[in-house]
């Protein structure tokens, strides 16, 4: 395919990150497929931070002088960029977390807290990252709760045919995955909010593998929390998300105690601050919040839609060129119902053997359960290799990673066919 196939200016977003001219292993030129583990940065982002550091660091809301007024501006602007970014109505409702993994247990336990009582059920589905699954069963254990998964079909999508026996009223979460990060599914999440609704439950959006790719609009969706990671959307590592609904937040207790978090502290107890800070108790990660809001700009720059344009076609390409090189499984959907996601298997080889030929071959992809065991008991294998686009890879990536796999397979599986192998 020519540069003319392509909807956004690719070699231009390229120059923006300095990491993908590296050769690997000194040898070939870096192809980085493992965007959903965590993707690069620009340098835009890198020098937001280097001029944080440089010029206008000090700690947030608490000295009031120049250069902590300067550091708190910056960080509040952040926090306003992430509303519009998210489309929330309004930046109170905006927390500040060390990540996806921080705001799902921030609500597994300040929610569940105050609101799950014994013999409550808390929905999941089965290709959820462990992420979305360990903190409620620590809040199923903690409140006597019990912790249900809707299925998914050999397409690795769920089906709401089914869902009758799994919305109850005695549904009193439900917490899902927007975009499966081993299988790529982009889940139904209108329908599966709108189930939610029918039977009173909460719900939570795990966004961490959307964020990145698609606008979003959390009033559109209709949940109660969305949770996401920097790290994954070209932010630094060590922030992430949540966004609550006010109504829910004020209600929560605090889930961290410390500094920042309060409006008054006695030797009898304390009165918590009011919303955000409730939430963000210490100093938070203030570089990385500034970092977050260059990223975000980046994304708006380019476009988000775009990107998910973009990382459609590489999709599609990506399914053509596996499939063609023969004795590759993929998993999942297929590219209409699926993100920028490819899980696959060599018939009868170890991803990890796989994933280290491709390694020498300067190609980055990730091969394991990917956080998500449950979901691999269910497609019945160990471990996949997956590989996973984002706006600055190119189809010229793709072909690599078929050629690289035409390697694989001669080495791992030396004069096997699809036919002897029947
Ligand atoms: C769907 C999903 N949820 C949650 C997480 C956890 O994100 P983090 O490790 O940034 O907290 C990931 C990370 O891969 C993910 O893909």
């Amino acid at each position: 395919m020519d540069a003319t196939a392509y909807c956004l200016d690719v070699a231009a977003i390229r120059r923006d990150f300095p990491i993908l001219e590296q050769r690997v292993h000194g040898r070939k030129t870096l192809v980085y497929l493992d965007n959903a583990a965590s993707a690069q940065r620009p340098r835009q982002v890198i020098e937001t931070i280097d001029q944080l550091y440089r010029r206008h660091y000090a700690n947030v809301h608490r000295g009031i002088h120049w250069l902590s007024e300067q550091s708190t501006e910056l960080y509040e602007t952040a926090r306003e960029a992430v509303r519009q970014f998210l489309n929330a109505p309004s930046s109170d409702e905006i927390i500040f977390t060390s990540g996806t993994t921080a705001a799902i247990n921030l609500v597994a336990r300040s929610w569940c807290e105050a609101f799950l009582k014994p013999g409550d059920e808390i929905l999941l589905t089965l290709m959820e990252h462990h992420s979305n699954i360990v903190p409620w069963q620590q809040a199923a254990q903690r409140h006597q709760a019990k912790i249900r998964f809707l299925p998914i079909d050999n397409q690795g999508m769920l089906d709401p045919s089914c869902w009758d026996q799994y919305f109850s009223p005695r549904t009193r979460l439900v917490s899902f995955t927007a975009v499966s990060n081993v299988l790529g599914t982009r889940n139904p999440v209108g329908q599966l909010v709108e189930a939610a609704r029918r039977v009173g439950a909460v719900v939570l959006i795990d966004a961490a593998q959307v964020a990145p790719h698609e606008p979003i609009d959390v009033q559109a969706w209709g949940a109660d929390f969305v949770a996401l990671s920097g790290h994954k959307m070209l932010g630094p590592t060590g922030v992430g998300v949540l966004w609550g609904r006010r109504e829910w937040l004020e209600k929560m207790p605090p889930f961290l105690g410390g500094g920042s978090m309060i409006r008054k502290v006695t030797l009898e107890g304390f009165e918590p601050a009011s919303l955000p800070y409730k939430f963000e108790a210490g100093t938070p990660p203030i570089a990385e919040v500034v970092g977050l809001k260059a990223a975000v700009e980046y994304l708006w720059q380019i476009g988000l839609a775009h990107i998910t344009e973009h990382e459609h076609r590489l999709t599609e390409l990506a399914h053509e060129v596996l499939s063609d090189v023969g004795d590759i499984i993929i998993y999942g959907p297929s590219v209409q119902h699926k993100a920028g996601i490819v899980s696959f298997n060599l018939d009868g080889v170890h991803a990890q053997d796989v994933s280290e030929v491709l390694d020498q071959e300067g190609i980055a992809i990730r091969a394991g359960h990917h956080c998500a065991m449950p979901l691999h008991e269910r497609l019945g294998v160990p471990a996949t290799a997956r590989a996973s686009f984002y706006l600055y890879n190119t189809y010229d990536d793709v072909y690599r990673l078929g050629e690289a796999l035409r390697t694989a397979k001669k080495l791992l599986r030396p004069g096997r066919t699809r036919s002897s192998n029947a």
